[in-house]
């Protein structure tokens, strides 16, 4: 019978040449550690702790959208020509433009301007609460 060679190689070792993904590292940090479970859940309950502390405000949002709606308007149709409807478009898009305006990924002279005041939180409630208006469409009739 051929038994397997055990090798004297620690994991460690090994895991320190081979190129890791960031989650990967983690599931590495965790073994190579010995994490307790103990632990690990807490670590598992806090993560889920934190994703309902960031969850979007929409009535903070209604309260900021006020410094929109000089232009996208109260009920987020706009009234400036140049300015573009955000009633009903979607958080994700909402947030992702207002992102890329503060990273100059997108480029306004008002846009850029207004988004650099935004905090991360103030944008995901904003976001929330134009995504949350209904909107019918009336198709023309030609
Ligand atoms: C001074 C007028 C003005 C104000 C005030 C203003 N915007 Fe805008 N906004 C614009 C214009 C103009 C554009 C189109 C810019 C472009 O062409 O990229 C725009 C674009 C956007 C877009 C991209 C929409 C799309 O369809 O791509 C979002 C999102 C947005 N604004 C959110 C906001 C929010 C949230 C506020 C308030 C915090 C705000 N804006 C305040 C004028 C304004």
């Amino acid at each position: 019978m051929i038994m397997p060679v055990r090798s004297t190689r620690s994991h460690t070792s090994v895991a320190n040449h081979v190129k890791k993904t960031p989650a990967q590292a983690g599931v590495f940090y965790f073994l190579e550690n010995k994490v307790p479970v103990n632990k690990l859940i807490i670590f598992f309950l806090s993560l889920c702790l934190s994703s309902v502390a960031i969850a979007a405000d929409m009535a903070n949002g209604k309260v900021l959208s006020a410094q929109c709606s000089a232009c996208h308007g109260k009920d987020g149709l706009s009234r400036d020509p140049e300015a573009p409807n955000l009633a009903g478009l979607s958080a994700l898009y909402i947030e992702k433009s207002l992102v890329d305006y503060q990273k100059g990924a997108r480029h306004d002279r008002r846009m850029s301007l207004i988004a650099q005041g935004l905090k991360k939180s103030q944008i995901k409630d904003l976001s929330a609460w134009y995504s949350a208006f209904e909107l019918t469409a009336k198709v023309p009739d030609i």
